[in-house]
């Protein structure tokens, strides 16, 4: 078999059986001519279409056994959608079931482990929340994926999910796909702004309220979206599994008004560390940072966000753990997982914790609801309320920016004495006592 590509289309040639197939471009999102072309092919041709895609990703090398099921199971959602012509063309859409599958595999993969492995007692079963789940291919894996005895539902979180009760409109996603009754694990949608805390706090009382164990899976959140996934990992213990992948690094704005960032376990740094100006287009980086600085601030961001995870659960480890439901600590990982050709975007954040059947502490105190500011964790005069919404003070605030400062004027320094000579060197030391009066 060879492949050929032409203006954009892609030609797949069946050497064997003398027939060739018209695809649609691996970065377009298909049309209905293509769609002529595509019902003409068995499933037997599809699924080897697509195991083709799959094989040419980065993440067929690790990930090559599950991303195989993944295809037999896509496969089975041809034959199970067919005669829903209009429906099936919205989830087979080009290539992009391909990507996001690959892309998400990592999740797949740990998700299925953690569900396989956690001690549930009493009858309970897991929830599963899919943030940002977008269209919702790794909700729908996971559907097929996990175990259907352990896992009571799955539910995908977007703002783009029409409210339940509310006509959808236009701009909303068609949920057809996820509210056929044939999912070995329920699906459900959910409408939430994950940047509104309203709409996280309800997020958690609606499905978590009773402390009934639950995953936490969240791929391709951009900017604060990342900082807003832990922030609701932090609020509720009954979260024993987080899976992140990040996306874009926070807007420039950020930096420019001397944000920080920051969650309730206390951990804080400077937006200016992270924040770039620039943004994605069609998948090619178009603005002001350099491929450098993104690289460099993209590992900064996924260590901060790491840092900002919440791995020991209340009570864990000492007195009263057990009573809690929970013991002792968790782990939280950075993990790099080659899944886009890309030269970025390729970290998962991971954190494995014990379960606590307790609800989320939004629920349960007022507090905690209003920051860390209000519980205690933080020193006290507030900060102006600024939409990272870390509840770090005024003067915690200043101290980190200027902390950030000062160390990349150091950093900068040192760069350019390595750059000197030894006699320009302790000269340029001589001058900056002088400057600062030592
Ligand atoms: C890059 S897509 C990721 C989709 C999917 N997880 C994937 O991996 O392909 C980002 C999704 O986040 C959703 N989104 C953006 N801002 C949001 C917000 N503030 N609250 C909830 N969802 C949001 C968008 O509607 C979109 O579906």
């Amino acid at each position: 078999r060879a492949r050929t590509w032409c203006a954009g289309l892609a030609l797949w040639v069946c050497g064997s059986q003398g027939r060739s197939y018209r695809f649609m471009s691996p970065h377009g999102h298909g049309s209905d001519d293509d769609e002529a072309a595509v019902t003409a092919i068995s499933n037997e041709e599809w699924c080897s279409w697509l195991h083709a895609e799959l094989r040419a990703c980065p993440a067929y090398a690790t990930h090559g056994a599950l991303l195989d099921e993944c295809c037999a199971i896509a496969a089975r959602w041809r034959t199970r959608f067919w005669g829903r012509k209009a429906l099936w063309n919205r989830m087979r859409r080009g290539s992009r079931l391909a990507k996001e599958l690959a892309e998400a595999a990592p999740v797949l993969e740990r998700a299925r482990l953690e569900a396989q492995s956690v001690k549930l007692e009493g009858g309970a079963r897991v929830v599963v929340i899919d943030l940002c789940s977008g269209f919702g291919y790794m909700a729908m894996f996971l559907s097929e994926l996990l175990p259907p005895d352990k896992v009571e539902r799955i539910v995908l979180v977007d703002k783009a999910w029409a409210r339940h009760g509310v006509e959808r409109r236009p701009h909303h996603i068609d949920p057809a796909h996820i509210s056929d009754p044939g999912w070995p694990i329920r699906l459900s949608t959910s409408h939430a702004d994950l940047k509104t805390p309203s709409d996280r706090r309800s997020l958690l009382r609606a499905f978590l309220s009773r402390g009934c164990p639950a995953m936490l899976l969240g791929v391709h959140l951009c900017g604060t979206l990342s900082l807003r996934a832990v922030d609701l990992f932090n609020d509720s213990p009954s979260f024993f599994f987080l899976g992140l992948k990040p996306c874009c690094l926070p807007p420039a704005f950020f930096a420019q008004r001397g944000d920080v960032f920051g969650s309730a376990n206390g951990h804080c740094f400077a937006a200016k560390a992270v924040a770039v100006a620039g943004k994605w287009q069609r998948g090619k980086w178009v603005g002001g940072a350099s491929r450098q600085e993104l690289q460099r601030k993209f590992a900064v961001w996924v260590d901060n966000l790491s840092r900002c995870v919440e791995c020991d659960v209340e009570g864990g480890g000492g007195e009263g753990g057990e009573e809690a439901g929970g013991a002792g600590r968790g782990v939280v990982a950075v993990e790099q997982h080659r899944v886009q050709s890309l030269w970025l975007l390729n970290d998962f954040i991971f954190c494995s914790r014990p379960w606590a059947a307790l609800a989320p502490r939004s629920a349960t105190s007022a507090a905690h609801a209003a920051g860390p500011e209000a519980s205690g964790t933080l020193a006290a005069v507030p900060a102006p309320n600024r939409s990272n919404g870390a509840g770090v003070s005024e003067a915690r605030r200043a101290a980190v920016v200027a902390n950030f400062d000062e160390a990349r004027r150091e950093a900068k320094r040192a760069r350019r004495a390595g750059r000197r000579g030894d006699a320009e060197r302790a000269a340029a030391e001589r001058r900056r006592a002088a400057r600062e009066g030592r």
